[in-house]
């Protein structure tokens, strides 16, 4: 990153959320989240390789929990959506939002843009995309770039396969060494920026 507040800003962020609790068995198994610096650090990289972009990139977390992954990613694309199916999870964006900006604030850092929208609902259902187009209008049809951290990354790569635009990107975090394959798409990236967690998917064939 050529920016130093921009810097400052991504580890600040990284460090607040990496604070909060970082996986819990709760209702419903399992929740993990990603490792902020880790992938800041796979987002430095895939801006110098001109895969994002802030003036143009449309981001959706296909399972965003808590927003973190999209209160990061604010800063590096145009609009940064999320879909959380539970709400009680989706529900702790706000507190942490307002805690970090305090954070931000003393820090005299960056606040984020204003073009985080997150919604409730499941990424598997139409439904959940016609209430996000009505509310910001915005399609499935329109993300440039989707992420998943492990969860549903097989069905959510082949609705990526059989609904996105050509040429949409997507970014799966938790696998190392053995990659999944996904038909109707091809692996760009396997290991982005050397970090060990994230790999970069293009729709398409290669
Ligand atoms: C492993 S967590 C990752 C959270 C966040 N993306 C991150 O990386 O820190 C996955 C989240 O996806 C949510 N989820 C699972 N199935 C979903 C679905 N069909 N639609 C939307 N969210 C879903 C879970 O409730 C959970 O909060």
């Amino acid at each position: 990153m050529d920016d130093v507040l921009l810097k400052q800003t991504v580890d600040c962020i990284a460090d607040y959320y990496n604070d909060c609790k970082v996986g819990y068995v709760g209702h419903e198994g399992y929740r993990k989240s990603t490792d902020l610096a880790k992938f800041g650090k796979c987002i430095d990289e895939l801006v110098r390789l001109g895969l994002i972009d802030s003036n143009h990139t449309l981001f959706l977390d296909l399972g965003c929990a808590d927003g973190r992954v999209n209160m990061l990613m604010s800063y590096f694309v145009k609009r940064s959506v999320g879909i959380e199916i539970d709400p009680e999870i989706l529900a702790e964006f706000s507190p942490r939002k307002e805690e970090l900006a305090h954070k931000i604030q003393s820090k005299n850092l960056n606040q984020p843009p204003d073009n985080i929208f997150l919604f409730n609902g499941n990424s598997l259902e139409a439904a959940t995309y016609e209430r996000i187009e009505s509310a910001i209008n915005v399609r499935f049809e329109d993300i440039d770039l989707f992420y998943t951290y492990i969860t549903l990354h097989d069905l959510f790569g082949a609705k990526i396969a059989a609904e996105a635009k050509p040429k949409a990107l997507y970014l799966v975090y938790g696998f190392s060494k053995i990659l999944p394959r996904y038909q109707g798409l091809h692996l760009l990236i396997p290991d982005v920026a050397s970090q060990g967690i994230l790999a970069l998917y293009g729709k398409g064939e290669s």
